[in-house]
């Protein structure tokens, strides 16, 4: 099937990264959010990334200026009628999606593949929601979006093979990495990263060292981009908890499991970067 026209849902960090990258692959690409307000600000960290891009010498005035005319905001459901392919990137609460589905179900076309980015959710319960469970599957981005080259594909049990064909391809035209994942909670990269990250909370908490040796520890002993607690504070420790307790109730293991710690912190309203304050302490705009 051609993909000619693709509409993204949600403008927050992922939502936006995402429209960000179908525009620049030459998608005309539609986001949708609540409100001006929040889609003004996604807009907004897109053209950021693009004028950042064209001042460090990554991206060229021109790709910059065909990204931002393939991509138009808008807070209307109806506007994406025309979309071959929607990607769902809201807040991960399984009914404020079904919601979302039930409503777009009304404006798009029969042929018209629904995706969720969601890191948490289970696809096939997701599907299962829509009329088109055939025409449905997962397609998770990391953060971020336009920097990180890998993708995972993820099948429901109901998804056609014509429909995970497409998407495979389309995940690729986006100049990314496709893996196909399981559906599963964690998928292949949260399964094998959230108990990489609780347990370097528990080893912090049972005084394996400080918060800073441990980050440069695996930065440097490892050659990892960023060490754990800095990865926490990137990812947001609400989202971090969110998953862990998502993959401890399907799985029972005390590897999923979040430690004491990483609960406080959340209930105290240290979420990372986005709330100026994790194990790290941010400048906040
Ligand atoms: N436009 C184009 N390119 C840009 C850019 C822009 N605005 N800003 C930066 N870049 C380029 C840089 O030029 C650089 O390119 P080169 O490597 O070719 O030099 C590259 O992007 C990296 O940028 P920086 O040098 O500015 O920053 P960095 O080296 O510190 O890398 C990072 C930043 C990519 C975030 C890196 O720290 C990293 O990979 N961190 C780990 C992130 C991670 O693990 N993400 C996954 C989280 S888990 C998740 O998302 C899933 C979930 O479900 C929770």
């Amino acid at each position: 099937m051609q993909i000619k026209m693709v509409g993204v849902l949600g403008c927050g960090l992922m939502g936006s990264g995402i429209a960000q990258v179908c525009a620049a692959a030459g998608y005309t690409t539609i986001v949708r959010e609540l409100d001006e307000t929040f889609l003004n600000k996604g807009l907004g960290r897109v053209k950021k990334f693009l004028d950042d891009g064209v001042a460090k010498g990554k991206v060229t005035a021109e790709a910059r200026d065909t990204t931002l005319a393939n991509l138009s905001g808008t807070t209307s459901i109806a506007a994406l009628k025309d979309c071959d392919l929607i990607i769902e990137a809201i807040i991960e609460n399984l009914e404020e999606k079904r919601t979302t589905y039930a409503a777009l179900e009304h404006v798009v076309g029969a042929h018209t593949i629904f995706l969720s980015n969601t890191s948490s959710l289970c696809i096939t319960e997701l599907a299962a929601a829509t009329k088109r469970p055939d025409r449905f599957g997962g397609l998770h981005f990391f953060n971020p979006v336009p920097l990180m080259k890998l993708v995972e594909v993820i099948r429901a049990l109901t998804t056609s093979d014509e429909t995970y064909q497409a998407v495979f391809a389309f995940a690729g035209s986006l100049g990314k990495e496709p893996i196909t994942a399981p559906d599963r909670p964690g998928f292949i990269v949260n399964r094998l990263l959230v108990p990489y990250l609780l347990d370097a909370i528990r080893a912090y908490e049972n005084g394996l060292g400080t918060i800073e040796d441990i980050d440069k520890g695996m930065k440097l002993g490892c050659g990892y981009p960023m060490g754990p607690f800095t990865l926490l504070d990137f990812v947001g420790l609400d989202t971090t908890y969110y998953i862990a307790n998502i993959m401890f109730e399907e799985f029972r293991e005390p590897a999923y499991a979040p430690p004491p710690l990483l609960k406080r912190m959340v209930l105290a309203g240290r979420m990372g970067r986005k709330s100026g304050r994790g194990f790290y302490t941010y400048e906040t705009k």
